[in-house]
């Protein structure tokens, strides 16, 4: 049997409270990941290695967790014992991770990520499901791709996004639809792999990643921040526009500027699903169907 790695980088699947009815007020990032998987009985039948990467509150997530992140997973898909990679991470920055990974590795072994909304401490935690479900899938003949695994849906890493800050089915695909659901083990699949061509480890082990901010198109909207962050070395600035990517004349008009002197300039809608439909004369280029933290992780990863 070949093995699956579980690399633990915190979260609320980690996570824990002083009352075990407390779903809200409680630490995330305190136990390790090796002891998340002896905590579920029914991992035992698989071939298991735990790793711990960080131990972070996933609103905490940085570039070197990130390159590390990507080093590890690496180093386990090259190994000919491993079948896949399960990531345990916490939900609110799980869609950033997501794309990240999908775009560098590309990979053709399953790298799983999978989180909680409920502290392992709760009455009825969600973790060890997803954790269970997650290993599950990562052992699936064929699976490929990053994909993300939580309460039971299976979503491609990079169409998956966080939609709610409290139930425990927080996760959505937007209008592509999940890529499957798990029921008692089994992917149920509703299309294909996630895959791609990866643009390779080496374009983020630099350290020097370059400044990408979001800015939001919203009433009264400006372009102070625009100019802000051009004087702070921006190199890149995603433009949250309103409805089908649109932006208020001054807040469009600075960005022109922005990217008249050199800045990589891309547009998306602040709306939660659907991707933008041009029109074939926009000034500012169209990030299509990407959220506004997708595009800012992808805009990053095309500068360096
Ligand atoms: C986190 O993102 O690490 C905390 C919140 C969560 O996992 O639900």
């Amino acid at each position: 049997m070949k093995r699956i790695v579980i690399l633990g980088t915190g979260g609320t699947i980690a996570g824990q409270s002083r009352s075990a009815g407390d779903n809200v007020g409680y630490a995330a990032a305190q136990i390790a990941v090796a002891d998340l998987v002896t905590a579920i009985p029914a991992l035992s039948g698989f071939a298991l290695e735990a790793e711990q990467v960080a131990q972070i509150d996933s609103k905490d997530m940085d570039f070197a967790v990130w390159r590390r992140l990507a080093q590890r997973t690496a180093h386990h898909l090259a190994r000919d014992d491993v079948a896949g990679v399960v990531i345990t991470h916490g939900t609110d920055t799980l869609e950033e991770t997501a794309w990240f990974l999908q775009r560098v590795l590309a990979p053709d072994k399953a790298v799983v990520l999978t989180a909680a909304m409920r502290p392992a401490t709760a009455l009825a935690a969600d973790g060890p499901q997803n954790l269970l479900d997650a290993v599950h899938l990562a052992a699936q003949p064929g699976a490929r791709g990053v994909m993300a695994c939580v309460a039971g849906v299976v979503h491609a890493g990079c169409d998956v996004r966080k939609v709610h800050p409290y139930r425990v089915d927080a996760f959505d695909s937007g209008d592509a639809g999940p890529l499957g659901y798990m029921e008692e083990g089994s992917l149920r699949r509703l299309r294909d792999w996630p895959h791609g061509v990866p643009l390779g480890l080496a374009r983020v082990l630099r350290e020097d990643w370059p400044r990408v901010d979001i800015v939001m198109n919203c009433a009264g909207a400006d372009g102070a921040l625009v100019d802000a962050l051009r004087a702070l070395g921006a190199r890149g600035i995603v433009a949250a526009g309103t409805g089908n990517g649109t932006l208020g004349a001054p807040l469009e008009d600075a960005l022109l500027r922005a990217q008249a002197a050199g800045v990589a300039v891309l547009r998306t809608s602040r709306t939660a699903r659907g991707r933008l439909i041009d029109s074939g004369d926009a000034a500012l280029p169209s990030a299509g169907a990407m959220t506004p933290v997708q595009a800012r992780v992808e805009l990053m990863l095309r500068l360096l």
